[in-house]
């Protein structure tokens, strides 16, 4: 064995030996600042249970940006995006039924089946023949099939819209009449 790789050895273990301290150095400072600014009963407690967002939450984080992304998607004529988009928002849809499969009861898969199906389909076929007046009819009723479902399951104050510009909200945030 010739002295170049033993020092090139002994040169990646000091280099380990760095790297380590480096990381216990951060450990140390993360935990103690943690523990400094939330209290001990702050740290991670063995019984924790892994975290289930809500349907609520998954409405938010994965149905709504997609079901404004796919109506730009097809404003824009892109309509690979626009296929891409739909897709994903079904698995987001589909994903959603199997991590709750019942809100008060009723069957989260089978009122996704009877309101979606149908606007999905209709989409998909606007999206592949790339036919502007056909999403547009189709986006309305995928959007009317949002609200169908929310009046159905006692949740009518989410209010879902047809955004009407660049930058407006798919939803409706307008107090309903009484
Ligand atoms: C199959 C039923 C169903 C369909 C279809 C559906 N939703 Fe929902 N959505 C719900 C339920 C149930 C809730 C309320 C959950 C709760 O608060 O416990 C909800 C809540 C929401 C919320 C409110 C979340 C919050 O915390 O403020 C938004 C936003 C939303 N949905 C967007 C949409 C959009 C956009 C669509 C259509 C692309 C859609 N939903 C289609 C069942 C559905």
């Amino acid at each position: 064995m010739g002295r170049r790789t033993i020092s090139a050895r002994r040169r990646s273990t000091v280099l380990a030996t760095l790297v380590l301290a480096a990381a216990a150095i951060v450990g140390i400072a993360l935990t103690s600042s943690y523990t400094d600014a939330a209290g001990p009963e702050a740290a991670p407690s063995p019984q924790a249970t892994p975290y289930l967002p809500s349907i609520a939450d998954l409405m938010i984080a994965t149905i709504q940006p997609r079901h404004r992304r796919l109506l730009q998607a097809a404003q824009d004529k892109d309509w690979a995006f626009a296929a891409y988009e739909a897709k994903n928002l079904r698995g987001a849809f589909d994903r959603i039924g199997r991590a709750h499969p019942t809100d008060h009861d009723v069957s989260f898969p089978d009122m996704l089946t009877s309101v979606m199906e149908q606007p999905f389909s209709e989409l998909d076929s606007a999206i592949r023949s790339k036919d502007g007046a056909g999403f547009a009819k189709a986006y309305a009723d995928l959007t009317g099939g949002c609200n169908s479902c929310h009046q159905a399951m006692n949740h009518g104050a989410v209010a879902i819209r047809v955004p009407s510009g660049v930058s407006a909200s798919d939803q409706d945030f307008s107090p309903a009449q009484p």
